[in-house]
């Protein structure tokens, strides 16, 4: 998980129990230096992980399906252009064809609520 900054803002993202280990991905928006980019959150392995939905072979948005990242084992996010695969506890590049790893937003979970935290990178599409 990614040390959110200390002026940093946590924004509801979904409910605890709506991501599932290697399960389905809870889209989200962000800005990210300003722009609009779509992201996505994950549980593996009980912690929850969340990611810019941007390979970093070519810049293009990764599911299959919508929402669906893991490959058949459970173990690995895989981009459905051209199977590059990243490790769903830190985002880096385990195979394939990907230029480093996905873009790590932080998240934290408490209560059952799941939360991303802003930073210098991203902000909310809308005000909290
Ligand atoms: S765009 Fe993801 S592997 Fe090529």
């Amino acid at each position: 998980m990614v040390k959110p900054h200390d002026d940093s803002v946590a924004v509801a993202l979904c409910r605890s129990d709506e991501l599932q280990d290697s399960g389905k991905a809870v889209a989200f928006d962000v800005l990210y230096f300003g722009r609009p980019e779509a992201a996505f959150a994950v549980r593996y392995q009980g912690q929850v992980h969340a990611y810019l939905n941007r390979c970093s072979h070519v810049p293009m948005e990764m599911d299959y399906q919508p929402n669906e990242f893991f490959d058949t084992t459970g173990h690995w996010l895989m981009c459905a252009t051209h199977g590059a695969m990243y490790a769903p506890h830190t985002g880096h590049c385990r195979m394939g064809p990907c230029r480093g790893g996905l873009v790590k937003i932080s998240l934290s979970e408490v209560d059952g609520v799941v939360h991303w935290h802003t930073s210098g990178q991203f902000t909310p599409i809308k005000p909290p």
